[in-house]
């Protein structure tokens, strides 16, 4: 049942659609309304002509302006790298031990290295450099190759077993199970011997013998008493912290198939300003000698 359509003098007509009796008036679009839609037509078409708009198969319309993002970031990167062209060039021409030393050109090189730490070095390290298996905390003063400014310096520069640079720190334990130079017998006792270094064994029977398996074939890179060789990388085995685990499991996984742990070399890729600064700020996080 629909009401009678109630139409008082002066009404504007109506569109004909009617809900419950609810009828729709036919007004015109206010005219201010109507403008600015016109307005933001024309703004958008001029807007699409101007600047980048219309996607391309390999990439979008460039604009009339000629306006880019990546032109603005690359102008505000030159700006900030001549703003601190100088004290780079300081920073390549201060012996590194003398970093340290000046206050301004320190706080300059460990900020700076913080930021290249984050960007190249943290997805290995850690952000924080705690290191996980594998790859060393260098906030410890527990250091595979050298803990001095320079030590890092060089490890930094030219990396560990890589391929690409020739000064790159190298050395190589053997696989002493995988190439059948001890037998299973004589690594689970050597194994015993290193966990009683640090703590203790699993099998305290087997110390004795682990201790000569271990003076034949270990102690030539990790030293008689274990405590490693840095000319070498060769871990120190007997301050219980441990680069890929000191539990019986991970050890006999160690000395059976070896490890090879490889950092990439970063003077290929880096400046030497920002490999001092990352030094400088590795060698001030705590461990540094
Ligand atoms: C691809 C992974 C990776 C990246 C990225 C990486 N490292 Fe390393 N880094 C390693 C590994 C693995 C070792 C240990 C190698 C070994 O067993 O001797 C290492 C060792 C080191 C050492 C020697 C520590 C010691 O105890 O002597 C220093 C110093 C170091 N890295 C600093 C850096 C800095 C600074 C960066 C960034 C510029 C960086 N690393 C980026 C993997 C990486
Ligand atoms: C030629 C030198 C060399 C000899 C010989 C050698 N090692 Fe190593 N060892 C290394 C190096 C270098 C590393 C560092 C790991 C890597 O290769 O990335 C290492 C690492 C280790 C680790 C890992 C330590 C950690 O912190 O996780 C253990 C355990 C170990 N060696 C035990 C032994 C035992 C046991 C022997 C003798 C059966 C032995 N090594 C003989 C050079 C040597």
């Amino acid at each position: 049942m629909s009401k009678k359509s109630q139409k008082f003098e002066g009404d504007p007509n109506t569109t004909g659609h009617e809900w419950d009796g609810i009828e729709e008036f036919d007004n015109p679009m206010p005219r201010w309304w109507l403008w600015t839609f016109y307005a933001t037509i024309i703004w958008g078409v001029l807007y699409t002509i101007a600047y980048p708009a219309w996607p391309l198969i390999n990439g979008a319309t460039a604009g009339v302006l000629g306006w880019s993002t990546r032109a603005d970031v690359a102008a505000e990167i030159t700006a900030v790298e001549e703003a601190n062209a100088p004290v780079n060039a300081k920073l390549e021409a201060t012996e590194l031990t003398a970093i340290a030393a000046d206050p301004e050109l320190n706080s300059y090189a460990v900020s700076a290295g913080s930021a290249v730490f984050k960007t190249w070095c943290a997805q290995c390290h850690g952000s924080g450099a705690a290191g996980a298996k594998g790859y060393p905390n260098l906030l410890d003063d527990d250091w595979l190759w050298g803990g001095s400014v320079e030590d890092i310096h060089a490890t930094v520069a030219h990396g560990i077993r890589n391929e690409d640079s020739d000064d790159a720190r190298y050395s190589e334990m053997p696989a002493f199970g995988r190439d059948e130079l001890l037998e299973k017998e004589e690594i689970s006792q050597v194994v015993n011997y290193v966990m009683s270094l640090s703590g203790e064994a699993q099998d305290a029977s087997k110390v004795e013998a682990g201790s000569v398996v271990f003076a034949d074939n270990c102690a030539s890179c990790h030293a008689e008493d274990g405590t490693g060789d840095r000319e070498q990388g060769a871990p120190n085995l007997a301050d219980a912290i441990w680069l890929y685990g000191g539990d019986y499991a991970t050890l006999s996984e160690t000395v059976t198939n070896s490890r090879y742990g490889v950092m990439p070399a970063w003077n290929t890729r880096l400046t030497e300003a920002q490999i001092r600064a990352v030094s400088s700020y590795v060698h001030q996080l705590g461990g540094g000698e």
